[in-house]
């Protein structure tokens, strides 16, 4: 049976969140080869692919976490991840033959980034807090590896893309 809103606790809401971060994983995974293919340069598609499959290990991660739950694997909607991949799309749409495309894309990827960022850290934080040292572990190496993209993706615009899009 469900809690009712006032009985939820922590680990309710760490659950909702784990959900929340699934379905956003699996929205992102079917994006990036999509904008891998739209990138105008090399190097911007390397990075797209590279995260791509960075991204299957994080979701076999969360898999783990679902599992140190006694969970079933389950996503719930997020709608953040829609609107933030829609935005992607949009530029797709818009600049694909367009100088500003590989800015566009980047900057699309760095909003998906900094979504995951904040979820991860929040996860990370309430697992640490729950007494779940498995679960942190797995959380943090994701954790890294998303703030490690960003930087990467910020270095691709600072190296060319914006460069070329003006
Ligand atoms: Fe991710």
């Amino acid at each position: 049976m469900m809690a009712a809103a006032h009985e939820k606790t922590l680990d309710d809401l760490f659950l909702n969140t784990l959900k929340d971060i699934y379905y956003a994983e699996k929205k992102i995974l079917k994006a990036l080869p999509k904008m891998a293919k739209a990138a105008r340069s090399e190097q911007a598609s390397v990075a797209f692919l590279k995260h791509r499959d960075e991204t299957e290990v994080q979701i076999q991660r969360l898999e783990q976490v679902f599992e140190i739950l006694g969970k079933a694997p389950r996503g719930k909607t997020c709608d953040a991840i829609e609107g933030i991949i829609g935005e992607g799309e949009e530029i797709i749409a818009e600049f694909e033959e367009s100088p500003a495309i590989d800015a566009g894309l980047i900057a699309a990827a760095q909003a998906v980034e900094h979504y995951e960022i904040a979820r991860y850290g929040a996860l990370k934080a309430w697992a640490a807090q729950l007494n779940m040292k498995d679960a942190v572990r797995l959380l943090d190496q994701t954790l890294k590896e998303e703030i490690k993209t960003d930087e990467l993706l910020t270095k691709l615009g600072m190296a060319g893309a914006n460069a070329q899009a003006a």
